[in-house]
């Protein structure tokens, strides 16, 4: 048996039967040989899953290190294994002068994870610096990629989020990221800054997450909980005759993304407990684990805003984390 508590951000102290390491391509042959037809979970470093109980089946810890770069007269080109820690990798590149992915600075997670939802923050999107995502086929036991447009990605989502995207595992990301760089400033906070440097943008950004997020390190989360709901535009309207100030971002045509901390916010669960879990004081969204919270009573509460959401703006929220129990991902 294998102790949770350090292998997922939400820091429940469950245990999982097997915990298998895949550090090159090599022992993922191994590795499969082993698990053969077992239920297993593909995790990076935990921080967008939730272990809700104790777990029967194999967990595949991704491990592959390495960072390699080329470039073009416009583009930098690196290809980064998928077990690299993301905001080391954000780092690495500003070192550099490799401007363009300041926005997304302190995602906590791995390379290899951050396409699969798409990781977003700050007016920018990961999907808007890839070129191609390389894949070990579990199937048939090969190695093959697939170009940024068949990734299909969209707000917090990819292929990789579909029943095909569990036969795999992700071995490496190739960004493609211009030389040609525009400060990326859309978002409210980073609106102030006057001819932000990269640097700038990197420092602000992190500066606005540790003031509104929990630091995974210190208080049990895995960042946002539910997604912010996506809905038809005469849904909005109607929304925005009766709650005009509930926030509402553009979307894909037709449809409008409302945020769910307002209402969350709005319904009163901001600060509210159940047990040791926590709907975070400063952002709705989040929900924490004080060390001593339990995943029925994470559950529980999550259910609750979810049924009060939908009661209250006639909304369902769908939650942003991978929930697991004993024998793989669960539904809320
Ligand atoms: N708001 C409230 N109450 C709150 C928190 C926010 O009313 O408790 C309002 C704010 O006033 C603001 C709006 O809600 O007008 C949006 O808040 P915020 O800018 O904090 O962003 P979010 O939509 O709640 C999303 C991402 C975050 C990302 C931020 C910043 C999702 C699910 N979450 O949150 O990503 O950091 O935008 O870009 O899209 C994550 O995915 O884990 C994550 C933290």
């Amino acid at each position: 048996m294998h102790s949770l508590s350090v292998l997922h951000s939400f820091g429940f102290g469950y245990s999982a039967a097997n915990l298998l390491s895949i550090d090159s391509v090599a022992s993922i042959h191994q590795v499969f040989s082993t698990i053969k037809n077992q239920h297993f979970i593909v995790l990076g470093a935990g921080s967008n899953s939730v272990f809700v109980e104790d777990y029967a089946g194999t967990l595949v810890k991704i491990d592959l290190q390495g960072i390699e770069y080329t470039d073009s007269v416009d583009y930098h080109q690196v290809s980064v294994a998928a077990g690299e820690n993301w905001h080391k990798f954000v780092c690495w590149c500003l070192h550099r002068d490799i401007r363009g992915l300041e926005n997304l600075a302190l995602i906590p997670g791995t390379v290899g994870a951050a396409p699969i939802q798409n990781i977003g923050a700050y007016g920018a999107e990961v999907a808007e610096f890839i070129a191609r995502v390389e894949y070990f086929d579990l199937k048939d036991m090969r190695l093959k990629c697939l170009d940024v447009e068949q990734c299909q990605f969209t707000y917090r989502n990819s292929i990789f989020k579909s029943k095909w995207g569990q036969q795999l595992i992700i071995t490496s990301v190739v960004f493609r990221i211009p030389k040609a760089w525009n400060a990326n400033t859309k978002y409210g906070e980073l609106a102030e800054l006057v001819a932000p440097s990269a640097q700038d943008i990197f420092e602000r950004v992190i500066a606005v997450r540790r003031k509104k997020l929990p630091d995974p390190e210190l208080v049990g989360n895995a960042g946002s909980f539910f997604k912010n709901p996506v809905v038809s535009s005469s849904h909005g309207e109607k929304l925005k005759q009766a709650w005009p100030e509930l926030p509402q971002y553009p979307a894909t045509p037709g449809k409008v993304k409302l945020s769910a901390a307002w209402m969350i916010d709005k319904l009163g669960f901001k600060g509210k407990t159940l047990g040791g879990i926590t709907c975070h004081a400063q952002q709705a969204l989040v929900l924490t684990n004080d060390g001593s919270g339990t995943g029925p009573q994470l559950l529980t509460l999550a259910r609750e805003i979810r049924q009060s959401v939908q009661s209250e703006f006639g909304v369902w929220l769908e939650n942003e984390v991978r929930l697991i129990g004993e024998h793989g991902v669960i539904e809320l």
